[in-house]
């Protein structure tokens, strides 16, 4: 995503400490606190500029959502999308994906939201790509066991390497769609979405449970006749399996 560096962004996000914490690994554990302390909490990782995580929470208030980036201009960029507001729903996060488990205790996610994340698509850079079995290992730790990853992406090839790693490690697929545009499942479509549908691209789309969520919950989820992709959580998904 191209933006233009502005060494000035820095400085700036300094003026929003309650939307940003200043260190988030502080916030370990205690994220709801200053949130809504018994909804779950949602995560987008690599939000860019923030138009799905800033859209989503508004229509969800009842639901915590959390924006992350490690790029800041995106952060600053998904901040200005609030014109002045601090919705009590939502935090943003200036970080690398990688250091997710420095920022959250274990199973304090209830969700976590892939969309559109880079393809890295030479095979030597297989190992960047955010669904890769080195970040699994990640989501693993901060993830309820009863909670689950929605991916989107307008990449075949990544969509067919997703589902094997998911496989592969054990991640339960309750559902999956080579043309999320023609299904009825809720979707709110971020920015590079409304990109590629005006081009007339298809979009894939998975949804899959924490490996660890037990039987009982993964059929239960399989046999629900309604697919949501941002739908209100119930308050037994909260729970921290
Ligand atoms: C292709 S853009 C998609 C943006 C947005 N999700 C959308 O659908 O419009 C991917 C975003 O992921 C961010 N990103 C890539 N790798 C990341 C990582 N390891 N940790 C955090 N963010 C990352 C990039 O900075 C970029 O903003």
């Amino acid at each position: 995503m191209r933006l233009r560096r502005q060494p000035e962004v820095k400085e700036k996000l300094k003026q929003y400490p309650v939307l940003l914490p200043a260190n988030p690994s502080s916030m370990a554990g205690i994220w709801r606190q200053n949130m809504l302390p018994n909804a779950p909490l949602i995560l987008e990782i690599g939000m860019g500029r923030g138009a799905f995580i800033t859209s989503v929470a508004m229509q969800n208030p009842q639901q915590n959502y959390i924006g992350m980036d490690f790029r800041e201009e995106m952060v600053y960029e998904g901040i200005a999308l609030l014109k002045g507001r601090e919705p009590q729903n939502l935090r943003f996060l200036w970080q690398l994906a990688e250091i997710l488990p420095n920022c959250f205790a274990p199973g304090e996610i209830n969700r976590i939201h892939l969309n559109f994340p880079d393809p890295w698509p030479k095979k030597k850079h297989a190992k960047r790509r955010l669904m890769h079995d080195r970040f699994l290992n990640i989501y693993e730790q901060i993830l309820a066991k009863n909670g689950d990853l929605w991916l989107k992406t307008d990449q075949k090839d990544l969509y067919e390497f997703a589902l094997a790693t998911f496989i592969e490690n054990n991640w339960p697929i309750i559902c999956a769609t080579e043309n999320l545009h023609s299904e009825n499942w809720g979707n709110i479509e971020t920015e590079y979405e409304k990109r590629y549908v005006k081009q007339g691209k298809p979009i894939y789309a998975c949804r899959v449970m924490h490996k660890k969520c037990p039987p009982h919950l993964v059929a239960k989820e399989k046999e629900k006749q309604e697919v949501s992709l941002c739908n209100i959580l119930a308050v037994e998904d909260n729970v921290r399996l």
